[in-house]
C-alpha cells in the first residue's frame, strides 16, 4: 500500500456558508492527513488552468467565474488510496442525488455549487497541487509513527 497526496478545494460556497470546519472535519475524521492548507483566492488564470479539462464544456466560464468568486480553503491530504478514499468522502457531483453521509450529500443541493473539489485520480493530484502548493508549502516529512493506530505497520508499510 502506497500513501498518496490528494488535492481538496472547499468552495466558495462552503466558506461563505460556515462549514469550512466541518468540512475539514470529514477528512481529519477519517484519518487522512493534512500536509498542506491555505486560505486563498484562486486567480482567474490559476482557476482555467485547474479546469482546463472542461474548457469546451458550456458551463466552463460559470465555473471559472464561481470557483474565483470568493474566498477558498486549498488542502493537500494524505493516506492509502488518498484519492479515492477522499472522493468517496466526497460524493457524487450533484449535491441532491449524493448519498446522504458524504459530504455533497450532507451539505448541498447544487451541481455547480457543490461545495468541495477533489482530485479525480492520482495524475489529476499530481498536476493539480502543483497549482497550488510548493514543495516548501508541505509540512515537513511527518514519522510514521503518526499513523501508528490509522494503519497496520507490516514490514514498515502502511495497510
Ligand atoms: P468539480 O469537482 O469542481 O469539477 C468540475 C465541476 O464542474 C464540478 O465539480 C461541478 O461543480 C461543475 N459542473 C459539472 N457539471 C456542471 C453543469 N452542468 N453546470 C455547471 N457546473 C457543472
Amino acid at each position: 500500500m502506497k500513501l498518496e497526496r490528494t488535492l481538496v478545494i472547499i468552495k466558495p460556497d462552503a466558506v461563505a456558508r460556515g462549514h469550512a470546519g466541518r468540512i475539514l472535519s470529514r477528512f481529519e475524521d477519517k484519518g487522512l492527513r493534512l500536509v498542506a492548507m491555505r486560505l486563498a483566492d484562486i486567480a482567474p488564470d490559476t482557476a482555467e488552468r485547474h479546469y482546463a479539462e472542461h474548457r469546451a464544456k458550456p458551463f466552463f466560464g460559470q465555473l471559472t467565474a464561481f470557483i474565483t468568486s470568493g474566498p477558498v480553503v486549498i488542502l493537500a491530504l494524505e493516506g492509502v488510496e488518498a484519492v479515492a478514499v477522499t472522493r468517496k468522502l466526497v460524493g457524487a457531483t450533484l449535491g441532491r442525488n449524493a448519498e446522504p453521509g458524504s459530504i455533497r450529500g450532507d451539505f448541498g443541493m447544487s451541481q455547480a455549487f457543490n461545495l468541495v473539489h477533489a482530485s479525480d485520480s492520482p495524475a489529476s493530484a499530481e498536476r493539480e497541487l502543483s497549482l497550488y502548493f510548493q514543495p516548501g508549502d508541505y509540512i515537513r516529512e511527518a514519522d510514521s509513527g503518526s499513523y501508528r493506530w490509522n494503519y497496520e505497520f507490516a514490514d514498515g508499510k502502511p495497510n
